[in-house]
């Protein structure tokens, strides 16, 4: 048994997340904390909302809300969410809590004490109309190098050239449109990268089992020669930059930290919270001189997150002398496109968690968005494959198995396991399949290959349909009731085992099929030893029922009308 601590990417508070970020963070790290649960390891799984920076300060004035009150109110609207989804988080923390003050504070004081903390004042824009230095992609203008007339201040999305806001021809705020900005000089902290970026690149090489995305973009980031990061904006939403004593930091006043500097610091936070709540121990998870060195730490994030957890949050905690425990495994993602382009918050594009789970259930979406998981590339939703994942995976095969065996036992063996009869050649044919598969299946989930472990949940599923073909209890029940018994027995101990696999992906099914396989909660993880033993778990005699309908198939109208609704298609 392992420890295991397994974060994923904390969710920006500026609305519900779309099916995209759901797919790309905190599906896989919650598929991935339950299996890791079944096999008998220890994990703890924090999450957190993502609350400070500019885009909490415009989703909140949109709202009509303070920001403090619109972070409450979105902060339980994504918990909710996340019930909905069955994302089994051991906490769901807020960046904002003051333990997450508190440890940003303390890692800006010994950091600066370590000589990787400086001043340096920048030229920036500031909007007269918003009354705010405007952050490099809420100002726009002509590109200086294509003369694209709607470049955003970091990037040209005409050329493609990486810009610094000041040299925009004719800038104008992106906010309200405002062409009343001027440069401004204003004094920030520096997070020194570059003095660490030899020992960043090394602990990148020495990194085993990330995906190749994972380390080609750290690299790619090393390569190019790590700059220096400001990590304090001019703002007034996020966490008060201080001196040691507690006391604001003279000129610091109307300044806060950056988002991106406190946000993985939340991790820690939101694990301290998790302790204060729970009585547990939050240092053993993170502190190597407290025990963490046992620990397994495994990262879920999107591939824009990369740079940040590989390159400014190790530099933190690197840079702070002090034992925090750093990533051991990071598993990045590409994006899940929507109809050819990007899901997209700001654009209200693609279909984000509140309205996906109003039109199917929670298990639909996460066997759908697992088995299509965007990990080789790009993956790409459309309503069709939607359907495809449900009526095909779902329905026919898991469904139509678990109906067809558990309705006959109930028919004709009085809802009992059956006794009597002699396993054979199907028996040994079934049990080899499970030999040589649910290793693997295990396997794939320990290197959190999502496809490849739904594709062998599948199979394994599959497996039991041609098991029961093979040994069609149904041909031999008029002339050998003994022989339909062998086969009952087995296809009914394929549900509980089936129902056991399917725990971590589609909880809610799986939960269903071990309640009608009467398999108490408390004995329902994987354990695997003794693979032909699996086909006489059940005891003889043991009572069985068929459950209700495990999966309604989805119909073309549904497709029509979800297309049309929530776009698609077009
Ligand atoms: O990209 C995002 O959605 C960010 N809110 C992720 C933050 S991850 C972490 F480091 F906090
Ligand atoms: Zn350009």
């Amino acid at each position: 048994m392992s420890r295991i601590l397994i974060t994923s990417a904390l969710p920006y508070i500026n609305g519900v997340k779309h099916m995209g970020n759901l797919a790309g963070s905190m599906l896989p790290a919650d598929v991935y904390a339950r299996a890791m649960r079944l096999l008998g390891h220890d994990v703890l799984y924090i999450c957190a909302t993502d609350e400070h920076g500019t885009p909490a300060e415009l989703a909140a004035s949109d709202a009509g809300m303070g920001v403090a009150e619109y972070c409450d109110t979105m902060h339980a609207a994504q918990a909710a969410a996340g019930a909905d989804f069955k994302l089994s988080y051991d906490y769901f923390g807020r960046s904002s809590a003051p333990s997450n003050h508190a440890l940003t504070q303390h890692f800006a004081h010994v950091l600066e004490a370590q000589d990787l903390i400086y001043e340096k004042v920048s030229k920036q824009v500031y909007s007269n109309a918003d009354g705010r230095f405007l952050p490099d992609r809420y100002v726009e203008g002509t590109c200086p190098n294509c003369d694209f007339d709607a470049a955003r201040g970091d990037q040209c999305d005409n050329c493609g050239k990486l810009l610094d806001p000041i040299d925009l021809i004719n800038p104008y705020s992106a906010v309200s449109g405002s062409k009343d900005v001027e440069i401004r000089e204003t004094n920030h902290l520096y997070l020194r990268q570059s003095a660490l970026s030899d020992r960043l690149r090394a602990w990148v090489d020495a990194s085993e089992g990330w995906p190749s995305l994972a380390t080609s973009i750290a690299r790619k980031w090393l390569d190019e020669g790590l700059r220096d990061r400001a990590i304090t904006r001019d703002l007034s939403w996020g966490i008060p930059v201080t001196n040691p004593d507690g006391s604001r930091r003279a000129g610091f006043e109307d300044k806060v930290f950056y988002v991106w500097f406190d946000a993985p610091i939340a991790y820690i936070a939101a694990t301290q919270d998790w302790a204060a709540k729970t009585g547990g121990d939050w240092q053993q998870w993170w502190k190597t001189d407290a025990g963490a060195d046992d620990v397994q730490y495994v990262q879920f994030m999107g591939k824009d997150n990369v740079a940040f957890h590989t390159l400014s949050f190790p530099t933190s905690l690197i840079g702070s002398a002090e034992p925090w425990k750093l990533v051991d495994q990071l598993k990045a993602f590409n994006w899940v496109t929507w109809y050819g382009g990007k899901f997209s918050t700001s654009a209200k594009r693609g279909v984000f968690m509140d309205q996906a789970i109003s039109i199917a259930p929670s298990d639909n979406w996460r066997w759908h968005l697992m088995a299509n998981a965007p990990e080789g590339d790009d993956a790409a939703f459309t309503w069709e494959e939607f359907a495809v994942s449900v009526n095909s995976d779902l329905a026919n095969v898991l469904g139509n198995f678990v109906n067809r065996i558990t309705k006959y036992a109930a028919g004709k063996f009085d809802g009992k396991v059956p006794s009597g009869g002699t396993e054979g050649e199907d028996e040994a044919w079934i049990t080899a399949e499970l030999e040589t598969r649910l290793p693997a299946l295990i396997a794939h989930y320990e290197a959190r290959e999502f496809r490849k472990a739904m594709e062998q949940t599948r199979a394994i599923w599959a497996a039991g349909n041609e098991y029961l073909t093979k040994a069609a209890p149904w041909t031999h029940y008029k002339t050998d009731v003994d022989a339909a018994a062998v086969g009952v027995r087995a296809g009914l101990n394929l549900v509980a085992l089936f129902g056991i696999i399917a725990q971590p992906i589609i909880p809610d099914a799986a939960g269903k099929i071990l309640n009608a396989m009467g398999i108490p909660e408390n004995n329902r993880t994987w354990n695997f030893g003794d693979i032909p033993a699996l086909l006489n778990a059940l005891p003889e005699g043991h009572a069985v029922s068929a459950p209700d309908v495990l999966f309604s198939k989805i119909e073309d109208a549904d497709i029509t009308d979800w297309a049309t609704k929530f776009g698609g298609g077009e």
